[in-house]
């Protein structure tokens, strides 16, 4: 239903400024660029409270755009569902009823764009996105939100021109991994904060909201059959004067939701064996010690603990498959991230139980201890039909058979665990490391980052899942310090993930880029100015 529609246009100058007038061809700002674009020439006028028309399949998409659509405009949108012909079928375009409208359809013959592609076109008379997905028509929805000016993302301005260059994309990402690491242990993220999170990545086609739930600092999720996790795991002694945090099943299980309707999955991370002191100060029984612990403080820095779970005691299995069983309880994310990064093995070494078991399993030192841990581990998540994923010392000791690999310390752990045939995320401190400072990564620097670049063989190249920025939050201890570390270097990020090398140009992302921080600003963005 339709409260008004208006249909005002202004100048589009103002919606591409570097337009010198209204109908000259200018490259519209998307981010990440496009793998297949044709400008038409010409314009469409979006008219405020036009229907968007849905089949059964794109109607939750019709709704998130419609919502979107109503706070940008004002208006009531409706959303329109079209019935299906005799032989079942929906027509992709019907002449009469759609115009003036954004049609959102399915095209089993755009498969080829595989299953996040999409095409938009923009004729002069309606916006048709179309996919054989409906990730994809997800995705068209995105670059359509892109064309729209930068007011339209909190409706403050709600007499803008919406008026759209005539396109047609075609467009598939190169990588299907695209994601964020947000470090919720050193610094407790509210769940507002990571709502805006996940818009941003949606804004930007990123895929992956990646939650380091559990360190030293902090364990930052309800286990129900574990409470002392969030009790005392949770919180910082009344010295520190600091409060802490967690997500309750019930908070988690709506955040999940938010992303799935945003095409972002959440993958969890349950430090092991290492980075665990919010479950030792709990269960100071789990470690090679028997304690006492506490949770280490942010402030005193990014630390590494010596004490880690004990390998040799088979109550701490019982422990982690108890607390793995809720995280796939609630996670439906196909990948389970199990840390294993900086694993001090000074406890092991002095631990009886640890030693013994090095001594009955025939393993050489710890880091095979280590090894035969994470495997042990695995076993148990595939028995689950899920995948472990864990940070590249994984490697050290024999990588699990099926692991795949975040590559953190530079690319080599990525290049050798695909030259083994092992599927891999790029994420090195070099490029993808948004707490280091800006003069250390530029935004050009991240944007120069190829996941897979020329030297990989085609086998390294294949298992390739993507790329990652990474913002852990010792020194970034506050959301709008995070902000600053993330933007606009992610962006940057979104690019190298989706755009193929062919079709990068730093010159002209930095020009598109700059016409995003209006963007940027409605959303509430404190991105890094460069100050
Ligand atoms: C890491 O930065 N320790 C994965
Ligand atoms: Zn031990």
């Amino acid at each position: 239903m339709r409260m008004f529609a208006a249909t005002l246009i202004v100048c589009v100058s103002s919606l591409f400024p570097s337009a010198g007038s209204c109908q000259s061809a200018v490259t519209p700002p998307l981010i990440p660029r496009p793998n297949g674009l044709r400008l038409n020439g010409g314009w469409m006028r979006l008219s405020i409270g036009s229907p968007v028309v849905v089949t059964p399949q794109t109607r939750e998409v019709g709704e998130y755009l419609a919502a979107f659509l109503e706070r940008a405009s004002g208006s009531l949108i409706e959303v329109r569902e079209r019935s299906a012909g005799p032989d079942g079928e929906y027509a992709p375009w019907d002449s009469d009823a759609d115009i003036g409208a954004v049609v959102l359809s399915l095209d089993p013959t755009l498969e080829r764009l595989g299953p996040e592609g999409y095409r938009l076109s923009i004729d002069s008379n309606s916006v048709r996105i179309s996919s054989s997905t409906a990730d994809g028509v997800f995705y068209g929805c995105q670059s359509l939100r892109q064309l729209l000016p930068a007011t339209a993302e909190t409706g403050r301005v709600r007499d803008a021109a919406w008026t759209v260059p005539q396109m047609q994309v075609e467009d598939s990402p190169r990588f299907r991994w695209r994601g964020l690491m947000v470090d919720c242990s050193r610094t407790f993220q509210s769940l507002e904060y990571l709502r805006k999170l996940i818009d941003c990545l949606a804004l930007y086609k990123l895929n992956v909201l990646h939650l380091h739930l559990t360190d030293d600092q902090g364990w930052r999720l309800e286990i129900e059959r574990y409470p002392e996790l969030t009790g005392c795991g949770a919180n910082y002694p009344e010295r520190y004067h600091q409060s802490g945090g967690f997500y309750t099943q019930a908070q988690m299980r709506q955040l999940i939701e938010y992303a799935r309707l945003r095409r972002v999955t959440i993958v969890p991370e349950i430090e092991m064996p290492g980075h665990c002191m919010g479950a030792l100060a709990a269960y100071p029984q789990l470690s090679c010690t028997g304690g006492p612990f506490e949770i280490f403080p942010f402030f005193k820095g990014d630390g590494i603990q010596a004490d880690v779970f004990c390998a040799g005691n088979d109550s701490v299995f019982t422990f982690l498959q108890n607390v793995l069983d809720e995280v796939i309880g609630l996670f439906p994310s196909r990948y389970v991230h199990v840390g294993g990064d900086e694993v001090p093995k000074t406890r092991w070494e002095h631990c009886p139980l640890c030693q013994a078991r090095m001594r009955k399993e025939g393993l050489k030192n710890e880091e095979e201890l280590q090894s035969w841990f994470i495997r042990r581990i695995e076993g148990y998540l595939n028995a689950k039909g899920r995948l472990l994923i864990g940070w590249d010392e994984i490697l050290q000791g024999g990588l699990a058979p099926r692991a795949a690999v975040m590559s953190w310390r530079g690319t080599e752990g990525g290049v050798r665990a695909s030259g083994m045939g092992h599927d891999v995320v790029m994420s090195p401190t070099s490029h993808c490391y948004l707490d280091y400072e800006h003069t250390t990564i530029s935004v050009e620097k991240a944007y120069s980052f190829d996941p897979a670049p020329e030297t990989f063989t085609g086998q390294q190249k294949s298992h390739v899942l993507g790329v990652q920025g990474n913002i852990w939050t010792h020194i970034a201890v506050s959301e709008p310090a995070v902000d600053r570390q993330v933007f606009p270097r992610l962006i940057a990020l979104a690019e190298a993930g989706w755009t193929a090398p062919a079709l990068k140009d730093w010159n002209d992302f930095s020009a598109r880029l700059g016409r995003h921080f209006r963007r940027l600003d409605e959303l509430g963005v404190n991105y890094y100015k460069g100050e």
